[in-house]
């Protein structure tokens, strides 16, 4: 039988590995999503299911924002205070980025 418990024990060590796989994986995406600014959620969450944020280099800010506005009575948005606070620092770190 040492063929067989060679197998096995093979076959163990490859389940170990195969979990750290999954451990280290799964630590990297918490660590993704940890570095997104509520900011940046804000907009994944209300903006970005019709479009990407509009490039820096074509738009100004203040031009971001009076859209914002615009929205707001236009299309059905909704943001609380907070979120909108949130979402405008996001775009105000975004814009002047330039
Ligand atoms: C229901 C769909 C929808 C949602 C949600 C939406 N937008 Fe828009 N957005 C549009 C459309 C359509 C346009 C193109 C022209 C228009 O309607 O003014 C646009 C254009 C823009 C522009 C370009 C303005 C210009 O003058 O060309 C900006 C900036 C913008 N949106 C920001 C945002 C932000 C920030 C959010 C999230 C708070 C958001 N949008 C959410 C549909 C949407």
């Amino acid at each position: 039988m040492p063929y067989l418990r060679r197998v096995s024990i093979f076959l163990l060590l490859l389940l170990t590995l195969l979990f750290f796989l999954f451990f280290a994986v799964s630590c990297q995406n918490e660590h993704l999503s940890a570095t997104k600014s509520p900011g940046e959620k804000t907009f994944r969450a209300l903006c970005s299911s019709c479009h990407n944020l509009p490039s820096p280099k074509y738009y100004s800010l203040d031009t971001v924002l009076e859209q914002i506005e615009e929205h707001k009575l236009t299309k059905k948005i909704n943001l609380t205070k907070h979120k909108d606070e949130e979402l405008i620092s996001y775009l105000q770190e975004t814009f002047n980025q330039k």
